[in-house]
Parts: structure tokens; sequence; C-alpha cells
């Protein structure tokens, strides 16, 4: 649907043009003041240098020529020559209704849809969650849903680090505990049992035991490396131990990410770029972009413009393993031959920015993707405690996901708790809904690249810029369309019609709502989760404003009520469609 400050800046460019003046001085914005008016056009002001005139002057003429039109109930010319308008009821109501029949709810979707990867999540397999991995997670199923909500075909990668060295570290940790395994038994050579030689638990504390000792035990920490070389190389006895490593811990980090409501297409890994390395890295020897640097083998990457040292990427150490951009060129070449995508995006912490950098030159100058494909890597800021310092437990470990996950689900809880009209157990649940609304727009409200602090008590309150008060407000109108329907009302979203606001935080309310489709896009086009929040805190602020101003089922008026009524329905489908596109879901009651 055409967006309403398109048409208003087409009527704004015509009485331009009428009063023979350049047509691109009439772009309409939201009026910055509010209380003067609802739009602006401050167009004049930058007219007055070319045509040498007073502002005001060309403001006063544009303005009688604008009074023409059916769009404006008025429209004022102000010093030192703003154009100050507002639109009618009539035009309001009329914009809003059509979005309640239009399917998409007047969005307009990408005209040339692409196909993207978005690679994001990167979890490390056999190590336990951390919140290191939260954003990475919530803003990557966000950006994930808009590029799909706009009809791209979007692929969600987790990209499992299930290579590197936490695979040595577990296996000779394990060998140190049970010698005994046939695992390690050089001269074994039947079939490797089926069942893994330890649970979860008991692989949950494998890594950080073996973790902490190579950093104390050098002897062991060689063995690890040389145990993760042989992974690499694909030694029966240790590939055994690598699927298991694998069974036991994908399901746990399966469960983890559903209970985050983030859910991949695909769960490769950087062991499936395996079967690629070969043949690219002989290709980039062959093309003369790799050679031989201290025994390694190096591509050049830096450029004259950089601002910044850009050392070689590293594609080959000298004692021959691969490394993680190495890696990251071979998921590429998978990538090209399984989906071609147009885009790639990749989501992780901002300290891997150089990493990208260099890998993005190495596949642009290797021909690994072609010269027009959009590589875009979403450096993230870091998700800080109260104290201004990276997140730790109490006790000044790192935090676990699940167990902030269960923090926050117990501080929405207490605080649902004070005024409970349900059971325990549904109480529980909602609580569950709501904590995870109260973390992904906590985190998703910041501008993606920026730190930010995680302040739970703040991210669970009911009031302001949180996820919990966008829920409420999503209850409310719930609430209200249930009465309606309990008193014997019905919804028929097919015929409803949305009625000319009664006032003024009616038609906020529909201003509000008639923005859709504008943020959508810049949310979509930015790729910015955080505007797609800041536009629904505003929008269920215009909600309870009219919420607390209109009386809605007691209208005596039939037309009135049933008016009320749709908008309420339209509301509810664009905060509910907004958050969904947030990765979150609003409960019945709360
Ligand atoms: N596993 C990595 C980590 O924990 C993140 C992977 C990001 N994706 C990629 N293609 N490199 O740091």
């Amino acid at each position: 649907m055409k967006k309403l400050l398109e048409c208003l800046t087409e009527a704004c460019e015509e009485a331009f043009e009428a009063c023979g003046y350049d047509a691109k001085y009439g772009k309409a914005t939201v009026s910055n003041r509010p209380d003067l008016c609802e739009f602006q056009c401050n167009g004049a002001m930058a007219a007055a240098k070319e045509y040498k005139k007073a502002p005001i002057k060309i403001a006063e003429e544009v303005v009688a020529e604008l009074k023409k039109s059916f769009y404006f109930s008025s429209v004022e010319a102000v010093n030192p020559g703003f154009i100050n308008l507002c639109i009618t009821n009539f035009i309001a109501a009329d914009y809003v209704d059509k979005m309640l029949v239009d399917g998409d709810l007047g969005y307009d979707k990408e005209e040339h849809p692409k196909t993207i990867v978005i690679d994001y999540g990167g979890a490390n397999v056999a190590k336990p969650l951390h919140i290191g991995h939260l954003r990475t997670a919530i803003i990557g199923e966000s950006v994930k849903r808009i590029m799909r909500h706009a009809g791209n075909t979007v692929i969600g990668d987790v990209h499992l680090g299930d290579w590197g060295l936490q695979m040595g570290l577990i296996i000779e940790q394990l060998r140190d505990m049970k010698p005994e395994l046939v695992y390690f038994d050089e001269n074994f050579d039947g079939e490797y049992p089926q069942e893994a030689p330890f649970t979860l638990a008991e692989l949950a504390q494998i890594y950080p035991a073996a973790s902490a000792r190579s950093k104390e035990d050098a002897a062991f920490m060689e063995r690890t490396h040389l145990a993760t070389v042989k992974v690499q190389n694909g030694y029966k006895a240790y590939m055994a131990l690598w699927e298991h490593i694998m069974n036991v811990s994908l399901p746990d980090l399966k469960r983890n990410y559903d209970n985050l409501n983030v859910q991949f297409d695909v769960w490769k890994g950087e062991s499936d770029a395996k079967p690629y390395i070969a043949d690219m890295v002989q290709d980039l020897v062959k093309r003369g972009l790799a050679h031989e640097s201290q025994g390694a083998l190096v591509v050049d990457v830096a450029e004259e413009t950089d601002a910044k040292e850009m050392p070689p990427c590293i594609i080959r150490k000298s004692d021959g393993a691969a490394l993680y951009a190495t890696s990251d060129l071979a998921t590429m070449v998978q990538r090209e031959q399984d989906y071609a995508p147009e885009r790639y995006i990749y989501i992780t912490d901002k300290r891997q920015e150089m990493h990208f950098t260099q890998v993005f030159r190495v596949a642009k100058k290797a021909g690994i993707v072609g010269e027009d494909t959009e590589l875009i890597f979403m450096g993230l800021g870091t998700m800080n405690g109260r104290d201004g310092k990276p997140f730790k437990t109490r006790t000044g470990g790192v935090m676990r996901l699940e167990q902030l996950i269960s923090d926050v689900n117990d501080a929405v809880y207490q605080k649902m708790a004070e005024n409970k009209n349900m059971s325990e157990e549904d109480a529980k649940k909602t609580a569950r809904v709501v904590g995870l609304a109260a973390v992904k727009y906590g985190d998703l409200s910041n501008q993606s690249s920026k730190d930010y602090i995680f302040d739970i008590e703040r991210f669970a309150s009911f009031e302001g810029s949180t996820g919990p008060y966008i829920l409420y407000t999503i209850v409310r109108i719930k609430s209200i369309l249930r009465n309606f329907e309990e008193q014997g009302g019905v919804v028929v979203e097919e015929d409803m019609d949305i009625t000319s606001p009664v006032n003024a935080s009616e038609k906020s309310l529909m201003l509000e709502l008639a923005r859709y489709n504008e943020v959508l896009t810049q949310a979509y086009q930015e790729i910015a989760p955080h505007k797609i929040c800041q536009y629904i805190y505003s929008l269920s602020d215009a909600f309870n404003s009219f919420y607390h101003e209109t009386r809605i089922l007691t209208e005596e008026d039939e037309e009135k009520k049933l008016g009320f009524i749709a908008l309420l329905v339209l509301t509810k489908k664009v905060l509910e469609q907004c958050i969904d596109l947030l990765g979150f879901e609003a409960p019945d009651r709360m």
C-alpha cells in the first residue's frame, strides 16, 4: 500500500510545482512538534536559497495551493518557513481501514526477492551455551524473520562450532578418566559401540575441566592439539567419539534454542565444510592468491584505503591445520553450490569484524562468490551487567544461558504474583512467555552494534519500553475483544469498518498504525529490528491513551462501537505481527 507519507509528499510536490518551484522540495515528514501539527514540510527553507526569496513567502504560496487538497484539514505557513499539516479525520480512518483489508496490513514486500543466507547462533558443540551466544540468537532470529516476511527466500544456518579444539580437549580428558575405553585402544578394529561413553551431564563437566587443565598443563595441552588434528583428519576411533559428542550435545542445544523460540532451517557446522577445503585451497594457490609465509599459507587482503593494519588471511597453519577462516571460506563454497545466495548476513560479536573482513575479501578476490554478492557482517555490541562490565554471574563466572533465562522468568513471576488471578501452573507458563519477551525486547530494542546493559529488573518491568509492557497492551486488547464477544458481539474481520475518529487520541492511534509500512520497510532495509521495537512502544502508548480516554464497550452508538472494535482488531494484528518479527508472542492473559 502506498505509504501515507508518500501520499502527503506527492500532494506537497504538486503544490510546489504548481507554484513554479521544483517538486523536490515537497518532502513531507512526521511532525516533530505534535502539539502543533501532525505532519510538516520544510522544503520552503531550502527552496528559498535556490529562488532567492523569503522562505515564508514560498511557504505561503504553497499553503494556498495545498488548501485545495482533500488530504488536509489544516495547512499553515509559520515562520521562518515551515508548513504545518494536519490530515482530515476521513483520510486517517480511510487509510487504516484499507490496512485492515490488505492481506499484509499494508506492508509492501521486496520487489526483487533474493536468496539470503543468515549465519547466526554459532553455538559450539559440547560447550554450554552462555550469554555470549544470546544476542546472535535473538537478533539473528529476528533478522531472519524480517527478511523472510519481506518475501525473500531465507536460509538460517546455525553454523555450529563442531570442529575445533574442544573436541581434542574432551577426547584427552576422557582418555584420562576412562583409559579402558576401546576408542583408546589402537589395535581395536571392531565396531565401535552405539552408546556414548558419557551422559549429557558428564559431558557438561568434561569440557570445563579439560579447558581449565589445559591452561596449566602444557603436556596435556599438546595432547589435545594432536587429538584435534586427528579428528580433523578423520581418525576412525576419534570420529566415533566425535559422533557421540555430537549426538549427546545436539539435542540439548536444540532444546535450548527451542526455549528461546529460535529455529534454524539448517544445522550445519564447521565440520561440513571439510569436503570443500582441499579444492578451495588448491584453487587459491592456482590463482596466485595464496602464498607461503613462514611455513603457513596466506592470502594478502590489505587495501590501500585501510585505516587500520589488515594482516593477511591465514588459510593453513604450518602444521597443516585448517583455521577458522578456512572453514568459513569453504562453507561459502558449499553455500554457493547449495543455494547460490545473493546475500550473506553473518551475525556475531563485533570482535570478529577483522576475521570477516579478511574472509569477505578473499571470497571476492577468488571468485568464491560473485562480484555482486552482498556480504554483510553484523557485529554486535557486548551485553554488559549493571556495572558496565561484561555480564557475569554473581560469583563472577560466565553466565549460562539457562540460568539467565530462569532468573528472568523468576523476576517476571514475582511481578505477576503481585496481582495473581490464575493458577500456579498457568502463572508459571505465562511467566515463561513474558520472560522471553522481556529478554528479547530488552536486547532487540538496542541498536545491535552498541553495547548495552542487561538489567533484569528493568527488562521485566510492566511499564516503559519493555517486552512485558507491549504484551500487556496486546493482552488488554484481547480481553476487550473477549468481553465484546461475551456480550454477544461478533468479530467478522472481512466486513468491519474503521470509522472516523471520535477524539484526538483515537486519531493519534490511527496515525501510529498508518506508519506500519514505513517502519517495517526501514527495519528491513536497514536490518534494524530496534526500529520495530521503537514503533510498537509508541503504538502501545497511543493505544493505551485511546483506551483511557474512550468508552469502548459502553459506547451506545452501535456504528461507533463497531468502528472501535475494528480499530482494536487492526492494532492487535499490527502488534502481533511486529512481535512475531521480533521472535516472541503474547499470552491470552497475564
Ligand atoms: N562458533 C563461533 C563462536 O562461538 C561463531 C560462528 C560464527 N559464524 C561463522 N560463520 N564464523 O565464536
